[in-house]
């Protein structure tokens, strides 16, 4: 039998055409951001934060730096997903509830802060890899949760980022990096698109 996982991965697609005027409340939002938090970050670093545009004002704003794609309006909500930068220096922080919870002892902590310190503070490269990677990690994880709640999403990177940093006020550390929006998918989207051969991309090494 399949897990409910592996139905998730395997009925999820990218939603081009939502039923509009279907909102979600507050609290489902926030379930959806609650899972994709259930992510992994390196060093647990937690280093994004989620910006969930569900007022027709936010999504009109958002639509015109996302070259009028309609799917913004559209759907129940459109998350912006950032990654930060300069995530070591928030790392004590974020660990802090690890060691409340007894997981991690504070050495183990202070180990991972020099660890993560040396190698991130002088490198802006991996800084941006970084929090492109966990936004990346965060976007997959609330895209599987929206399937499992019975949505559908769809990943973008179709919008003027700076824009986008100037009309929701990002911090300079602030990186949008992905919108994803969700909601209740129209009976007339394209079905799942084949993938290469799985021979043609993986190596068993
Ligand atoms: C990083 C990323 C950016 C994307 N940007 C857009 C976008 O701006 N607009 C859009 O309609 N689809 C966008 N897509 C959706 C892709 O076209 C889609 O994932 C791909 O064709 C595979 O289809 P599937 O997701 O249905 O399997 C994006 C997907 C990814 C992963």
């Amino acid at each position: 039998m399949k897990s409910s996982v592996q139905n998730a991965i395997e009925s999820r697609i990218s939603i081009n055409r939502f039923q509009a005027d279907r909102p979600l409340d507050d609290e489902t939002i926030t379930s959806l951001v609650t899972l994709a938090t259930k992510a992994p970050t390196a060093f647990n670093m937690q280093n994004w934060r989620f910006i969930a545009v569900r007022s027709p004002e936010g999504k009109n704003l958002l639509k015109e730096s996302a070259w009028g794609q309609q799917k913004i309006v559209d759907a129940s909500v459109a998350f912006i997903i950032c990654g930060t930068l300069s995530a070591h220096q928030q790392l004590a922080a974020a660990l802090q509830p690890s060691v409340d919870a007894q997981i991690m002892e504070q050495r183990t902590v202070e180990g991972w802060v020099k660890q993560a310190t040396a190698s991130h503070e002088n490198n802006a490269v991996l800084q941006r890899d970084e929090a492109v990677r966990s936004a990346s990690l965060g976007a997959m994880t609330l895209m599987l949760a929206a399937e499992g709640m019975g949505l559908g999403s769809c990943p973008m990177i179709g919008f003027d980022a700076e824009q986008v940093a100037k009309d929701f006020a990002l911090l300079p550390t602030e990186l949008p990096l992905m919108v994803v929006v969700v909601g209740y998918p129209l009976d007339n989207n394209w079905p799942q698109k084949p993938r290469k051969p799985v021979a043609d991309v993986l190596t068993l090494a």
